[in-house]
């Protein structure tokens, strides 16, 4: 069955469990409550991990931290920038899906994984095999992803001081058609008791990786444990087999390689929100953010960026330019563009944004191309009137740039 965004209220436990008997004819594993307040690492209750890239005998080449043909991006340690002028439609293709990964892909082995799900707030500790995880409801929809660190490289040419961090360019951003069950049928068949405060998801991977979120979060339609992406299994490298989509949040809340999900009483913290996503600076005076370094991140920000290489190179002559936009607080409702500091005029969207509040937009521009050295900026405006700002607001680690941001562009 297959579901489309936003309208069907979550499952009760009781549904949710006569549609995962009535489906795979598989019973739950329920375990003991744990009630122990575990913290946020390890991946007990999961089997079946094994990461890829051990070190290898001398002599040996280096293991890489991709299953997928690196080529086509580049690269960043072990991460993988897509390169937007290779995108067209609406859906990125999952082999030019950019990779942000903190530990090598981890290969997992399907028939052997189990999902966790218990800690001190839920009812009971359960675990579920991927038949039991496909037979739950699914549901289906278009959601962009972005790394928080999206835009790095520019911090020095915006703002003059360079931020710590992979130096990435426009391209650590995609947008793909993800399906699987809400978070919050899963959350259902372990029972949330009254006193669950947030919601931590970990990951599989030897950095096992982990975010929590509010319970309210947690329990949003939209937030889905996915199993596809763009119609095909994971990819291993984008969570195969299960990882977390939390639509309007940044990258790092969609925990790849998911294999425990604990509910928690309390506030948790974990890297992913005391030193890493988190702002730091002047203005985010760390006293006020303990035991964070500074305030965590969760929402991405408004942003456009054309499909060119950065720096351009272009022919004379018309030309049709495109490019991606998109908010977490809802539909692309306008973007606009201006060359060297000319007047700002609209772009043409493609297609129906508004039809797809999670997903990137999609705009094209004509330009007449004359020679000589040109910037041309683009600036996106979503339903909440949420615009990207003419400058940039330096933080150390370099999250969240959205300035209207200034593209290079030759012209021979
Ligand atoms: N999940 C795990 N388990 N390990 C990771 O390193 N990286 C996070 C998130 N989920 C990560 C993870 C970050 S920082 C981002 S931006 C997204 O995955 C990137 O998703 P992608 O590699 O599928 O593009």
């Amino acid at each position: 069955m297959k579901e489309h965004s936003g309208t069907e209220l979550p499952l009760s436990r009781r549904d949710a469990l006569a549609a995962l008997a009535a489906g795979a004819g598989v019973a739950l594993t329920a375990c003991a409550p744990d009630g122990d307040g575990a913290g946020d690492s390890g991946a007990e209750g999961a089997a079946g991990a094994g990461a890829e890239g051990a070190a290898g005998a001398p002599g040996e080449a280096p293991p890489r931290a991709w299953v997928k043909d690196p080529s086509p991006f580049v690269q960043h340690g072990t991460n993988l920038e897509t390169r937007l002028e290779d995108l067209d439609g609406l859906l990125t293709p999952n082999d030019l899906f950019f990779v942000r990964n903190h530990a090598p892909t981890p290969v997992i082995d399907p028939a052997a994984y189990r999902l966790a799900v218990g800690g001190p707030g839920a009812e009971t500790r359960i675990e579920l095999s991927l038949d039991e995880l496909r037979a739950l409801p699914s549901h289906t929809l278009i959601s962009y992803l972005e790394c928080a660190g999206n835009w790095r490289g520019f911090f020095q040419r915006i703002t003059g001081r360079t931020a710590s961090g992979s130096q990435w360019g426009t391209g650590a951003v995609g947008c793909a058609e993800w399906s699987g069950p809400r978070l919050a049928d899963v959350l259902a068949l372990a029972g949330v008791g009254d006193d669950a405060v947030e919601v931590n998801v970990i990951g599989l991977d030897e950095a096992e990786w982990a975010r929590p979120m509010p319970l309210a979060k947690a329990l949003d339609p939209d937030t889905i444990l996915a199993l596809t992406m763009n119609g095909e299994p994971l990819p291993p490298d984008h969570g195969f087999p299960v990882r977390v989509i939390v639509p309007g949040w940044v990258g790092s809340s969609s925990v790849k390689w998911v294999g425990r999900i604990e509910v928690a009483t309390e506030k948790v913290w974990v890297r992913a929100n005391t030193t890493s996503y988190v702002l730091v600076g002047e203005e985010w005076p760390a006293d006020r953010y303990a035991p964070a370094d500074g305030a965590p991140i969760t929402t991405g920000a408004v942003k456009s960026a054309l499909a060119l290489p950065y720096p351009a190179d272009l022919s004379r002559g018309p030309k049709m330019l495109r490019g991606f936009a998109y908010s977490p607080g809802g539909a692309v409702a306008g973007v606009e563009w201006s060359a060297n500091d000319g007047p700002w005029a609209p772009a043409r969207l493609i297609g129906t944004p508004e039809a797809l509040p999670h997903a990137w937009a999609r705009f094209e521009f004509e330009w007449e191309a004359t020679p000589g050295s040109h910037v041309i900026r683009t600036r996106a405006t979503d339903a909440a009137g949420n615009t990207q700002p003419l400058e940039g607001v330096y933080n150390e680690k370099g999250y969240l740039l959205n300035v209207a941001l200034p593209h290079p562009v030759e012209v021979g």
